[in-house]
């Protein structure tokens, strides 16, 4: 199986998302063979979009959730909230997250927690800066993220565990890793989470993301250790997007997955 997310971020009102939705819906109306299309719209339309998606295949996944159940934390969305307005997946620890916000491993860990303890299956984001790949620690760096989230916790060993990596100089910047050092990167997450964890190898999915665009798919989604990309700008694109999950579908039908 292949797994294609669109982050939209920040980007659509209410009017648009539900556009987008049937737009995306559309594009595996009436195929077979399919990857996962999950899409991540902002927490306001949430509830529209799962509406219009009642009968669809696409799934509905959150940009975030808080660390905690329920009580005095102001502008916190807790991971019951999102199931209880149909969302599957929830991303966490985003580079945007930990950059723009300042949310440290510690803070990631905690939703992180609180995501994998709930119904949601939470997509954990990692991903080094520029300069730790230029220091040759871009291993150890992603290492340390993973680490601090998966140390400690006891998880159901019938979860399906996600990871995003997510270069963050690759990030909104038109310049994907090199398809070799994915590879790299996405050999050394499975075996590190595999042994933190101790999950099944074929319960653990690795996602790439990083200016994944209609160009770049195939290149990667052919490779057996990319389960799947994380598609940030290119996902507000329907032709775009379009050209991503064909290229899924592609794949999946050369390997007969
Ligand atoms: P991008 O974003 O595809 O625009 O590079 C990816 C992401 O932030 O998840």
């Amino acid at each position: 199986m292949k797994y294609i997310f669109g982050n939209w971020k920040m980007n659509l009102g209410i009017r648009e998302s539900i556009a987008l939705s049937r737009a995306v819906m559309r594009i595996i109306r009436g195929e077979e063979k399919t990857p996962v299309v999950t899409i991540f719209p902002s927490f306001t339309v949430l509830n529209d979009v799962r509406k219009i998606m009642a009968r669809s295949r696409v799934k509905l996944g959150a940009q975030n959730c808080a660390t905690d159940k329920k009580g005095a934390f102001t502008g916190e969305i807790s991971c019951s909230m999102l199931e209880d307005v149909g969302c599957d997946y929830v991303l966490v620890g985003h580079s945007e997250r930990r950059n723009v916000f300042n949310e440290n491993n510690e803070l990631v860990a905690k939703r992180y927690k609180s995501a994998i303890e709930s119904r949601l299956t939470p997509i954990l984001c990692v991903g080094e800066p520029k300069n730790e790949r230029e220091a040759g620690n871009a291993q150890g760096y992603v290492s340390e993220q993973l680490l601090s989230a998966l140390k400690d916790l006891k998880i159901p060993k019938q979860k399906d565990l996600f990871v995003a990596y997510e270069p963050i100089w690759a990030i909104g910047s038109n310049r994907s890793a090199l398809v070799s050092d994915m590879v790299f990167m996405h050999d050394m997450i499975r075996s590190l989470v595999v042994s933190i964890t101790d999950h099944q190898e074929n319960k653990v999915h690795i996602l790439y993301g990083g200016s994944v665009d209609s160009k770049n798919a195939y290149s990667f989604l052919r490779e057996a250790q990319v389960d799947g990309v994380l598609v940030g700008g290119a996902s507000l694109k329907i032709r775009e997007f379009e050209g991503i999950v064909q290229s899924a579908i592609e794949v999946m039908t050369a390997q007969e997955l």
